[in-house]
């Protein structure tokens, strides 16, 4: 048994500190401007909020779907290392598009530098997906972040990690483990426009009805979203959230995240949406 709260696309802004060279060219400045134009539709508060209200859920862990930072700037993976020791339960997270905005923070492999502790785990060469073990439940890590041009905000997986993926998968299904994957960009058909996509999603979810799975979170498009994927004995549920620290008041785009209690005989899931002073459990 697991219970753990999901929240995503939190997009922590620090700039504090960050030489202004590092904007003068061409390639950044555009996207400073870009990460300045979306600052104001977060408020880092209702991430601290969430934070405080953690340590009432009885929570086993706090996992994070990706956009922790806009830029991909050491400065903003500090401040996420600092908000994440302040969490009372320990940490999961996986990339975003944004946690490899451009290709000198994918190369350095900056994200996995700053948060490897939060990815510890079982991963077979080293790399992507990583297995995380709590008695009859797995976290599975899988990144789709790639270092895109600007404007571009699309994912990939690749064919070897999805390889991987779906080795992980039988082998977890046939100990009889609850296995949820955690990826950044939704991985079905429909919820997101071309520029936006996973691009190699149809593989994805080949591999998931081959191997199956219990439950697959994402983020990404900002939106709460209850979808499924075909799996080897029934429809695997795809729930996406609302970013964590959105300001935006529109119905399922409000500030959310939800509260999961998985086991190998199943789930239930609690939603919580910020109401303008805390966040609220809601009806199911
Ligand atoms: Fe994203």
């Amino acid at each position: 048994m697991l219970r753990f709260l999901h929240t995503s696309d939190i997009h922590l802004l620090r700039l504090d500190g960050v030489m202004p060279w590092r904007y003068v060219g061409k390639r950044l400045t555009g996207r400073l401007n870009l990460a300045l134009h979306r600052a104001k539709k977060h408020d880092q508060a209702l991430f601290d909020h969430m934070v405080a209200q953690a340590g009432e859920l009885g929570l086993d862990r706090f996992v994070v779907t990706g956009d922790l930072t806009n830029l991909a700037l050491e400065t903003e993976f500090e401040l996420c290392v600092e908000k994440f020791e302040t969490i009372p339960v320990p940490v999961t997270v996986i990339p975003g598009n944004h946690d490899t905005y451009t290709r000198g923070s994918e190369r350095e492999q900056r994200f996995e530098r700053y948060m490897q502790p939060y990815m510890q785990g079982e991963r077979e060469s080293g790399d992507y997906p990583f297995v995380q073990r709590f008695e009859d439940v797995a976290l599975i890590g899988v990144s789709s972040a790639v270092a895109t041009p600007p404007f571009d905000a699309t994912g990939q997986c690749g064919a070897k990690q999805l390889a991987r993926l779906r080795r992980v998968l039988q082998e977890l299904g046939e100990e009889g483990l609850a296995r949820v994957v955690l990826v950044h960009h939704p991985p079905v058909d429909g919820l997101s426009k071309p520029k936006h996509a996973l691009t190699d999603r149809s593989a994805f979810a080949e591999v998931i009805a081959a191997s199956g799975a219990e439950l697959i979170l994402h983020g990404h498009e900002h939106v709460r979203t209850d979808t499924a994927l075909p799996g080897p004995t029934g429809a695997v549920p795809v729930h996406g959230i609302a970013s964590g620290t959105s300001v935006v008041q529109k119905p399922g785009r409000t500030a959310a995240f939800s509260v999961y209690d998985v086991s190998s005989s199943g789930f239930t899931r609690e939603l919580y949406e910020w109401n303008g002073h805390r966040y609220a459990l809601l009806d199911a």
